[in-house]
């Protein structure tokens, strides 16, 4: 069927020389079993508190059209811009493409320009939710609306919506005249409300945080599981109540209930009306809604069972990624901050090089004041130890790991993936004010 692994094999055939990201392609050759086209263009639209917004969107629509495929599909994607004029690029946040599919502008490819298109094609094995975004002047544009949901359905599952309730819902912060207004999106041109959902329905809500800064769910009405973050499936989650979820930026969760014969509630900390998305079989209001609960911690969650890199193992690089702020002080009544990756900022911040086939681990230090989702692209990271405590539940496997004030983490990933890689902060005005760095091939 696909050839999985073109890239290894160009990455071979370069021998010795330098790696040529442009090469590092998915298959070029091979009917698609997923064909999609996204087209970047400006429209306005309505948030569920009243204000219009200028958005940039995928398909007139925010989000942008769910892409549902299934592992193992050859995917083919063709992004065209209408008419975004600082052009755009399209980035799977979450799958481990190859790298030249990788959407990053000025590093894998250029950003495609008012009139252009491009045309991405990879076959997908990262089962789970995922999402797509623009990563050109990404702070910006992730902002104004360029994503979408991408689900991976595992090969042999039941289609989504068999039977069951799969709803994925965005957490976003649009900037409107009044300031920053944080939406609850549904799929589909509305956001925020109400969605009908009969008693004893097997009810999937996959949440995503498309806002840069960290978001508190909660779930009201029900118990519930914790059954995959990042996509990657937690070992026998355990039902829970009242608890809070804690989401960073780029970051996703997927909760599972039963739908029962009253009203859930999901709601955002902070609850305006349009944070706050009500379940039911008939439109009824849910009556209690509680915020303050418990923070579920996921180094703690489901049961335990070893990872898919033992801390232990025989690492072949050991990196070091201390987190910094430097502050230039105030000036035009705004307070400017610097994030920093080993005392420098982007593009002064260090590369790590790796070689193919290394088991590498890196330890995440936070010595600032804010929390960072930290997203290392084309690779999921094994998470080690908090603090210096080895995780007690389930694996977790990530690829945007939150980091609070004060925070070490260890982490481990396989270098499978050759290319350039980014590796920054998805708060992405951080990112943009110098939390970014590489990690190479060598
Ligand atoms: Cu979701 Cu480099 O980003
Ligand atoms: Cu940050």
């Amino acid at each position: 069927h696909h050839d999985h692994h073109a890239r290894h094999a160009v990455a071979s055939a370069a021998g010795s020389a330098a790696i040529s990201v442009t090469d590092l392609t998915g298959p070029r050759t091979g009917e698609p079993d997923a064909r999609f086209t996204l087209v970047a263009q400006k429209q306005m639209i309505e948030l569920a508190s009243g204000h219009t917004v200028e958005a940039w969107t995928f398909n007139g629509q925010v989000p942008g059209p769910q892409l549902v495929v299934r592992e193992g599909d050859l995917v083919e994607v063709e992004l065209i811009n209408k008419d975004i004029e600082l052009g755009v690029t399209v980035h799977w946040h979450g799958v481990d493409v190859p790298n030249a599919e990788d959407g990053v502008a000025g590093l894998t490819q250029n950003a495609v320009m008012p009139g252009e298109s491009h045309t991405y094609r990879f076959v997908v094995n990262e089962t789970g939710t995922h999402w797509y975004h623009s990563h050109q002047a990404s702070s910006v544009q992730v902002a104004k609306g360029l994503f979408g949901a991408f689900i991976i359905l595992p090969k042999d599952g039941a289609e989504a919506g068999g039977g069951t309730a799969d709803v994925t819902i965005f957490s976003h912060d649009w900037e409107t005249p009044d300031g920053t207004r944080t939406v609850l999106h549904l799929p589909g041109p509305a956001s925020g409300g109400q969605r009908i959902i009969p008693p004893g329905t097997e009810v999937r809500l996959r949440l995503v945080n498309s806002a840069s800064y960290t978001k508190l769910f909660s779930l009201h009405g029900t118990p519930f599981r914790v059954s995959a973050i990042d996509g990657w499936d937690i070992h026998e989650p355990e039902a829970v109540t009242g608890m809070r979820l804690k989401i960073g930026g780029g970051g996703r969760y997927d909760v599972t209930f039963t739908m029962p014969d009253h009203p859930v509630a999901l709601t955002l900390d902070g609850r305006e009306p349009e944070t706050t998305i009500i379940f039911s079989k008939d439109g009824q209001e849910a009556a209690d809604i509680r915020t303050g609960g418990p923070i579920l911690d996921p180094l703690a969650y489901g049961s335990y069972a070893p990872a898919p890199i033992d801390g232990n193992a025989a690492f072949d690089r050991e990196f070091l990624t201390v987190l910094d702020q430097i502050y230039l002080g105030h000036y035009n009544g705004n307070s400017n901050t610097l994030w920093a990756i080993n005392g420098e900022v982007f593009p002064r911040t260090p590369t790590f090089v790796v070689e193919e086939g290394d088991l590498v681990k890196t330890r995440i230090v936070n010595r600032t004041f804010s929390d960072h989702p930290m997203h290392l692209h084309g690779h999921h990271m094994v998470v080690l130890s908090r603090n210096g405590t080895p995780y007690k539940g389930s694996p977790l496997v990530l690829d945007t790991l939150l980091v609070d004030p004060g925070e070490t983490y260890e982490v481990a990933f396989r270098a499978d993936n050759p290319g350039i890689w980014m590796d920054h902060c998805h708060i992405l005005d951080h990112a943009a004010w110098g939390m970014s760095m590489h990690l190479t091939y060598a």
